[in-house]
């Protein structure tokens, strides 16, 4: 069985460790027990538990203080307090102090349960938030290779809006078409070369996580406006200071948090949850989305205030199979730009015939898709010149056009197929055409963020 997340116990009391550590395991949970304070702090760093369940009384030091350190280090480890009845009070104080729940012993096997679960669910949903938002935008290229009409244009437009210093940009395309590369160069363009000094690129996705922490990820929140608000936060347009925010995904973003967001981009102000004060705002938005936006304000999805505030300057970028001249440029680009990544001296070349294979395919997953497979080449292959025979079975066949008649009909073996298969196989190319980015590959698919982690779920897909 696949482990359900990794729970770290320290009491002093024997009975009680393997107790809980039996309820546990049983779960699916990876448990692993303490009996003794010293060096704590290490050890969790060390071992990175989803949850740690923390006595209060202990002989050498109270759980308090090791709650207090574990903390203070930033470990994302999310605490859950063991008490006796008598030190209910003290469990209160670690509430504030930053633990997410307690228990109180003895203790009753099914509330065990549904606390450790709560928690682990809220620490994925943590690390997934800081995840989304942060190491993306550190390790991003920003190279913007292309020689089309259009993409001649779109560069024109870039370096216009950028001198211009416009306050919003809305950037469409298919998924793969690199909004975000624009979105990037543009940052770029207004500010100069990332270095300290340089003001902050944030990076947002709006359809992967719940509205109420977009919400309060972006506007910040007053001290106790709502339980967990223990301190001021400032949200990411404050932050942003002089910089850009990229809302990515925007046409998923619900419709309440889009008058929030009109509001912010009329006034120049944010408020913070639960406070009062208009705070002046000096940031650069810009907003991406796959959807068709005026589709989405035709049936109500969208608002239309809102879409024409963002349509004032509005970039396209139109999908590769449009743009074929800019097949083999990037293809060759990639080519040159994963050997010396891997230090790889061996593919040189791409041979006339694959080169009209890849200019006549019509690469749904757009440059996402041209990259990745060229870098699989590179890996992979030990080859000097990539020829028909080394391409991929779905690219050598007839050209396929996205509303060609065989378009997206899938041909039911005589031996039938098995559904739940047919259906993982499909989740993991899905995931591996978006490196493994689950809000492009739900996208891809058609379905809700939600309803394709708990599809990944269903299959145990990590
Ligand atoms: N013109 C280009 N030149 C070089 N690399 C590109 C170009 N366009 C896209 N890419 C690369 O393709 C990948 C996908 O681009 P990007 O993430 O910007 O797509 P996107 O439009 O934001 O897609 P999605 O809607 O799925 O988020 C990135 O690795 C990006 O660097
Ligand atoms: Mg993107």
């Amino acid at each position: 069985m696949k482990s359900k997340g990794k729970v770290f116990i320290l009491d002093d009391d024997g009975l009680i460790l393997s107790m809980l550590s039996k309820v546990l395991r049983n779960e699916g949970y990876n448990v692993l027990t303490e009996s003794d304070t010293d060096d704590i702090v290490n050890k969790v760093r060390d071992w990175q538990p989803d949850v740690m369940l923390l006595d209060i009384r202990l002989p050498k030091r109270n759980g308090i203080d090791i709650l207090r350190d574990i903390k203070g280090e930033g470990l994302s480890t999310e605490v859950v307090m063991l008490t006796a009845d008598d030190t209910a009070e003290t469990a209160v104080k670690a509430m504030k102090l930053g633990a997410v729940d307690y228990l109180t012993k003895p203790f009753n096997t099914d509330e065990v349960k549904i606390v450790i679960s709560n928690a682990i669910e809220k620490e994925n949903l943590k690390q997934e938030v800081a995840y989304l938002r942060k190491v993306y935008s550190e390790t991003y290229e920003r190279a913007f290779i292309g020689k089309s009409d259009a993409i001649k244009d779109l560069m024109r437009n870039m370096e216009k809006l950028a001198e211009a210093r416009v306050s919003t940009i809305l950037i469409t395309g298919e998924s793969g078409t690199g909004k975000e590369v624009v979105a990037r160069n543009i940052h770029h363009l207004m500010h100069g070369p990332a270095a300290s000094g340089c003001p902050p690129f944030i990076w947002i996705n709006c359809a992967a996580m719940p509205e109420t922490i977009l919400e309060s990820e972006l506007f910040g929140y007053d001290k106790g406006a709502f339980t967990d608000a223990k301190h001021d936060k400032k949200g990411l347009f404050e932050q942003s200071k002089g910089g850009s925010i990229l809302l990515d995904e925007i046409g998923d973003m619900k419709f309440e948090l889009q008058s929030k967001l009109l509001r912010v981009l009329e006034e120049r102000t944010i408020r913070r949850i639960g406070g009062d004060k208009d705070i002046p705002i000096d940031v650069t938005v810009l907003a991406t989305t796959n959807k068709n936006l005026s589709d989405a304000v035709g049936n109500g999805e969208f608002r239309k205030d809102l879409f024409f505030r963002l349509s004032t300057f509005y970039m396209h970028i139109l999908p590769l199979r449009e743009r074929p001249v800019d097949i083999p440029i990037l293809a060759r680009y990639f080519l040159e730009h994963f050997a010396a990544k891997y230090n790889k001296k061996n593919i040189i070349d791409i041979s006339p015939e694959a080169e009209k294979m890849l200019v006549s395919y019509n690469w749904p997953g757009n440059v996402r898709e041209l990259k990745n497979l060229v870098e699989r080449f590179v890996v992979l292959e030990n080859i000097d010149a990539i020829l028909p025979v080394h391409l991929p079975h779905w690219l050598t066949g007839p050209a396929k056009t996205a509303d060609g008649p065989s378009a997206g009909k899938f041909i039911l073996p005589d031996s039938g197929i098995s559904i739940d298969d047919f259906e993982k196989d499909i989740m993991l190319q899905a995931l591996a055409k978006t490196d493994n980015n689950k809000a492009q590959a739900a996208k891809l698919l058609n379905m809700t963020y939600d309803a394709f982690r708990s599809h990944l779920k269903k299959y145990g897909i990590a």
